[in-house]
């Protein structure tokens, strides 16, 4: 099987790593990919977000399969085009993806679907009533950019003058903006592969999205992740594949945009249960670093077997036993004006997956905000953390930081449901 896999993240080197080992692939491309993906697939240059552009690419490398990495491409319609071209294709479709694309879209199924979420209420830009509306919320604002923002646009905060402002920057490039009740409980994360109503969940994991550590600081697109959830009960992930998931996937069939692809539910586990944060159309990053590494099951097989409408005759999921965790390595200034184009030493571990690299002069430099992201795995969390903090301490890119405290909550018994 010969497969192009569509992004240049940490997220999509995993990818590329877990089909790597998968025997039935024969061949593997990246558009645009990074420098740490050269030794796995054949870099290629090319519009991501160009439905056109992307068919022509793949329809020249003749491959059998098209796995997309981020929203954008898929909010924009890329899968819908190789569809057309006849490519098979991991992803939904533009209509499917405005799950994410949209979140009074997917306000809009999840209340159809009698799934339970936030009280929300949209401020469009221009709108006179933006004090009123942030009087009806609080003590916790949650402002999210009705835009597409892979993440990133969401500011959780007790400060209502940095709530407003949040407002106001939405409104200022053109966005609406979404208020909602704040949800309380840990977070869970958990990734369902769906195609129509078969919906088979992923490990469980759960992401760090604040810059440091005791989650102080900024919201980023996430600092580290770690799978599975020690603290969940033992029926957690099918009552959130019962109560969330699969009546979601049927609603999408009902009102003719069934799902195909990678359904992320980002929820919280509150006092009065399960409640869904968000919906993403794709692998969440970084806790796809984490999942991917425990997947015994080949990847390039499962993918496709989304993409081809047959999930349904898949085996059960195999799994390795233990923990896996990733923390991110982030550059100088990351998340408000990360530094690029510093020497990165000390990184040529095989548990070092790259986001934002490059090379320059032959030298591995970093090109973005989340430069690379370290896994461990080991029996027990504390033992994965150990072996990914090992590796990062090590690596040498000037101004650099990451969280000292990924998973550490989880292996000292301090989330509880
Ligand atoms: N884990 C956050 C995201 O992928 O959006």
């Amino acid at each position: 099987m010969r497969i192009l896999v569509i992004g240049s993240g940490a997220r999509e080197h995993a990818l590329l790593l877990g089909l790597s080992k998968d025997p039935a692939v024969s061949e593997l491309h990246v558009v645009p990919g990074n420098a740490g993906m050269a030794s796995l697939a054949t870099l290629h240059e090319g519009k991501v977000d160009s439905p056109a552009e992307m068919a022509q690419l793949a329809t020249k490398l003749g491959v059998d399969l098209v796995v997309v990495g981020p929203e954008i491409p898929l909010v924009a319609g890329v899968a819908d085009a190789l569809r057309e071209a006849g490519i098979a294709v991991f992803g939904p479709s533009k209509e499917a993806a405005q799950i994410e694309g949209s979140k009074k879209f997917a306000k809009d199924v999840m209340a159809e679907a009698g799934v339970k979420t936030a009280h929300a209420e949209t401020l469009d830009p221009g709108a006179d009533n933006i004090d009123e509306t942030l009087d009806r919320f609080g003590p916790i604002w949650v402002v999210k950019d009705d835009g597409l923002a892979g993440g990133k646009g969401v500011v959780v905060t007790e400060d209502r003058v940095a709530a407003r402002a949040h407002v106001e920057a939405v409104h200022q490039a053109g966005n609406p903006v979404l208020l909602e009740s704040y949800l309380d409980g840990p977070e869970v994360s958990l990734f369902c592969l769906v195609d129509g109503e078969t919906v088979v969940p992923l490990l469980p994991a759960q992401d760090h999205k604040r810059v440091r550590d005791n989650d102080e600081g900024p919201n980023t697109g996430g600092m580290g992740a770690y799978t599975p959830l020690p603290w969940l009960p033992e029926d957690g992930v099918q009552r959130i594949v019962d109560e969330v998931c699969v009546p979601v996937a049927r609603q999408m069939v009902k009102r003719g945009t069934p799902y195909s692809g990678l359904l992320y539910a980002g929820l919280a586990w509150g006092r009065e249960g399960i409640a869904v944060v968000e919906f993403n159309c794709r692998f969440g990053d970084p806790e796809t670093q984490a999942v991917l590494a425990l997947l015994k099951t080949p990847l390039g097989v499962l993918l496709n077997s989304v993409a081809t409408g047959t999930l349904a005759e898949q085996p059960p999921l195999e799994w390795e036993d233990g923990y896996a965790l990733t923390v991110v390595l982030a550059a100088n200034g990351y998340p408000e004006s990360p530094r690029t184009g510093d020497v990165i030493r000390n990184a040529d571990s095989e548990q070092v997956l790259h986001a934002g690299t490059a090379l320059r002069n032959g030298e591995l430099v970093s090109a973005g905000g989340r430069v690379l992201n370290v896994i461990g795995t080991g029996s027990t969390l504390a033992d994965a953390r150990n072996a990914a903090y090992a590796v990062i301490k090590d690596i040498e890119l000037d101004g650099s930081h990451y969280r000292s405290d990924i998973a550490l909550p989880a292996v000292e018994g301090r989330i509880s449901l």
